[in-house]
């Protein structure tokens, strides 16, 4: 059985929250040399995005230095979609920050086998992700690993969960047929050897799976479970999210 760790959570008030995380991440990338990072998308770090912009984005030897690595991305769009997670990160943070060096996914590749094994070569070549930036779905995923996934599971194309189509629905007006059914995403298992980890959490709508994750069974049905087995992780979280928490179990 793996070990269970306690993770460091930080929290604030609800309208606090962007200020403190981009404050706790840009500490950390200080620090860093040369880091691969990824970035998540989602509503959640959203704001956060905008602080470490407006706060820090002449400190040109942090940006200078960071390599960008993808987290997740539709498949099967062209590559000038306004909705692919690279396009839309590039607009709230990495044009702004002029962060250059980025290694991402060709949503476009006819070879979706061929793509998910360049990225994995990458990763495999290169040492594991410096600093993991995440998200949590409201059904526990991390990236596009969706309930089910193994826990050890490779870069690699997905099916995309019937529930992360209907939330995602929205970037297309509502209508879950536009929607893709599948996407690219950095395994469970790369996840796992990153170095360090941070969970950013808001609202109450994901005050119950994040209890689940941190507090419940460790369980592929639950992806962000997985975190407790990770020695280095740091919840940033707001009030909101955290209402239900019982306290982290560790040992
Ligand atoms: P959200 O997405 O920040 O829009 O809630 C998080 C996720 O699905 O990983």
């Amino acid at each position: 059985m793996s070990k269970i760790y306690k993770p460091e959570i930080f929290y604030s008030d609800d309208e606090d929250f962007a200020a403190m995380a981009a404050g706790i991440l840009f500490e950390h990338f200080e620090k860093a040399t040369n880091p691969l990072v990824s970035f998540p998308t989602g509503s959640t770090p959203q704001d956060t995005y905008k602080e470490l912009v407006a706060r820090y984005a002449d400190r040109r030897d942090v940006w200078d230095n960071m390599r960008y690595l993808c987290l997740d991305d539709y498949a099967g769009l062209p590559e000038n979609d306004e909705r692919l997670f690279k396009n839309w990160l590039g607009r709230q943070l990495l044009d702004p920050l002029k962060i250059k060096n980025r290694i991402v996914f060709n949503s476009a590749a006819s070879d979706t086998e061929a793509e998910a094994t360049r990225m994995q070569d990458y990763l495999d070549s290169n040492g594991s992700v410096d600093v993991m930036i995440l998200g949590i779905g409201s059904n526990g995923h991390l990236a596009f690993n969706e309930p089910g996934s193994d826990f050890d599971s490779p870069t690699r194309l997905v099916e995309l969960a019937q529930d992360t189509i209907e939330s995602n629905a929205r970037y297309w007006g509502g209508d879950i047929s536009r929607v893709p059914h599948t996407g690219y995403t950095l395994g469970l298992g790369d996840i796992m050897k990153a170095k360090k980890i941070f969970l950013l959490v808001t609202g109450e709508g994901k005050a119950d799976i994040l209890d689940k994750a941190i507090n419940g069974d460790v369980t592929e049905s639950v992806p962000a479970s997985i975190l407790q087995n990770h020695p280095n992780v740091t919840i940033i979280a707001d009030k909101s999210a955290l209402f239900k928490f019982k306290g982290p179990k560790h040992g």
